[in-house]
């Protein structure tokens, strides 16, 4: 018998961006009160928990991933009250709650930094990375920052500089000092001892810094044209050694509760990324693995991704698949809308827990931002190389009424143009839809112990498919995606028993009997079961 899993091992994750969700106030920008709301809707999709991106007060240099109070809730997104009503109803519901944690950096106008900035005597001045200039003058060293531009802000007050991985309103602090550390976890506690079921945490494998302060390398593999901030390797910026002593802190707090998630963001190469699980399970629960949005979609760079992936987790580590997220471009313009359907049926049939971002499940493209509604510091600051995340943030898109549903006023990012057709409305009643589709593969994802916890297996496949088998006791799936736009097909071996589709991503071939060979439409993905042989 497999051990019983965790809700996060069996469960599916849904990001939402609450700027973007639900307005329920009428000032253009959603809000917790939204997200109460539509939880009728999430429990009828069928996921099983909720990440919220940050909430907290902050003057949104970087929409709330500049944190000027941990504890505490923006007006623009409500009240304490509607954050415990919302919670209390998730729970009702059976659902889960994650927050997001952004322990990396505060914003400037955060007490801590207050008073950090104030002198350099004060008692928090530590609590924040400060470096005396270059002996030429200038930065101390040549880290940059994400945003663009050097990573280091002079400060006229002390004469010091101090340092921000991402805007200048978003100075890092110091995790190397203990009573910093000590209050971090005391705010991880605060939402614990409330209630929240996890947290997923901001550029976790950033925290920590070079105690030497060392120049980064240069790469030798940027080309001119490429985001600035890759001209340097971050090698003594991210993923240093000690950051996993800390996450191992993180982690026993939340061990200290009964079933919380720690999961991580962590943009880094497998064999560093699987590091985060920690030794002996004391890191993560979930490094969240990026490389579904960051691969290139052929059939043949993915089935090496997961075998890779498969094979690199430590026996106690439990996979994860992320399909997209509020920084980067939407699932289905980065693949076309007939692929995104192709990476929904593999996101909710892999081994491990499925991260879905709000709108990809009725297929909402990137919008494009006219320069005058520009919002993401990212793109004022590094103009016109597509950097910007706007376009992967719009509302949601609900229904076809004016703003799409989503607000009664002009919301503060553009609504899609497609809003008519694309919509949840719509979608829902549509047998054929992106929506419908996400829905049958939830539900069958939730009954199958085979897609939810069983083991996988790769099957050989001609070279734009991709084929895997997932199993649990005696039951038995087997999934072929299409990641071509032609017909292909497979030769279904009849000794694994008799096959039966339960699910194509063109909705209309449930039933239906394979044996031999399996013909697949241009970006059809099947899911078949296999009945054991008589
Ligand atoms: C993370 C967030 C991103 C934010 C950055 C700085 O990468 O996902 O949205 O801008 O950290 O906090």
């Amino acid at each position: 018998m497999a051990h019983k899993r965790a809700w996060w091992e069996r469960g599916i994750i849904y990001q939402i961006y609450p700027r973007s969700f639900k307005d329920s106030d009428g000032n253009g920008i959603g809000d917790l009160r939204g997200i109460y709301e539509k939880l009728d809707y999430l429990q009828w999709l069928g996921v099983d928990a909720v990440w919220i991106s940050p909430v907290y007060p902050s003057p949104m240099k970087d929409f709330g991933y500049d944190v000027s109070n941990y504890t505490d809730i923006d007006p623009i997104f409500g009240t304490m009250a509607d954050f415990h009503a919302l919670e209390d109803e998730i729970h009702r519901r059976s659902l889960k709650l994650i927050m997001d944690f952004v322990p990396n950096h505060t914003s400037d106008q955060h007490p801590w930094f207050i008073e950090s900035r104030s002198s350099r005597d004060n008692p928090k001045r530590d609590w924040y990375i400060w470096c005396d200039p270059a002996p030429e003058g200038g930065p101390p060293n040549n880290w940059l920052s994400n945003f663009g531009g050097s990573a280091w802000t002079f400060d006229e007050r002390t004469g010091q500089y101090y340092y921000h991985s991402f805007l200048p309103e978003q100075p890092d602090v110091n995790w190397r000092n203990p009573d910093l550390m000590h209050a971090m976890f005391d705010v991880l506690r605060f939402w614990l001892d409330r209630g929240v079921d996890g947290f997923r945490v901001d550029v976790i494998y950033h925290i920590v810094k070079d105690e030497h302060f060392r120049d980064n390398p240069p790469n030798p593999d940027y080309q001119p044209g490429e985001n600035p901030y890759h001209e340097f390797l971050s090698t003594y910026t991210a993923d240093r050694p000690e950051v996993h002593d800390i996450i191992a802190g993180m982690r026993e707090v939340l061990d200290a509760y009964r079933d919380r998630v720690l999961i991580g963001e962590i943009y880094l190469p497998l064999e560093r990324l699987v590091a985060y699980y920690g030794a002996s399970g004391r890191g993560t629960h979930l490094p969240f693995n990026f490389q579904l949005i960051q691969l290139p979609w052929h059939a043949q760079v993915i089935r090496e991704a997961i075998d890779n992936y498969e094979a690199a987790l430590p026996e106690y580590g439990w996979p994860n698949w992320v399909l997209g997220n509020h920084d980067k471009p939407r699932l289905a313009s980065r693949v076309g809308p007939a692929q995104a359907r192709i990476a929904a049926m593999l996101l909710l049939t892999l081994r491990g827990t499925p991260t879905l971002y709000y709108g990809d499940e009725i297929g909402m493209h990137n919008v494009p931002i006219p320069p005058e509604k520009v919002q993401d510091p990212f793109e004022k600051n590094v103009p016109g190389m597509g950097l910007g995340r706007d376009p992967a943030r719009t509302p949601m898109q609900w229904d076809a009424t004016e703003h799409a549903g989503f607000s009664q006023v002009e919301p503060w990012l553009p609504v899609g143009k497609d809003y008519r057709t694309v919509n949840v409305e719509v979608e829902r009643n549509d047998p054929h839809s992106m929506l419908t589709l996400y829905h049958e593969l939830i539900a069958l994802r939730r009954r199958e112990p085979a897609l939810a916890v069983g083991s996988y297996s790769s099957v050989p496949a001609p070279h734009e498919l991709l084929a895997y088998r997932r199993q649990h006791g005696n039951r038995q799936l087997m999934i072929v995606l299409n990641f071509g736009h032609n017909p292909h097909g497979f030769e279904y071996s009849s000794s694994l028993g008799r096959g039966t589709i339960v699910l194509s991503t063109h909705l209309d071939r449930q039933g239906e009997a394979v044996h031999g060979r399996l013909s697949l439409r241009g970006d059809e993905g099947v899911v078949i079961q296999i009945n054991a042989p008589q």
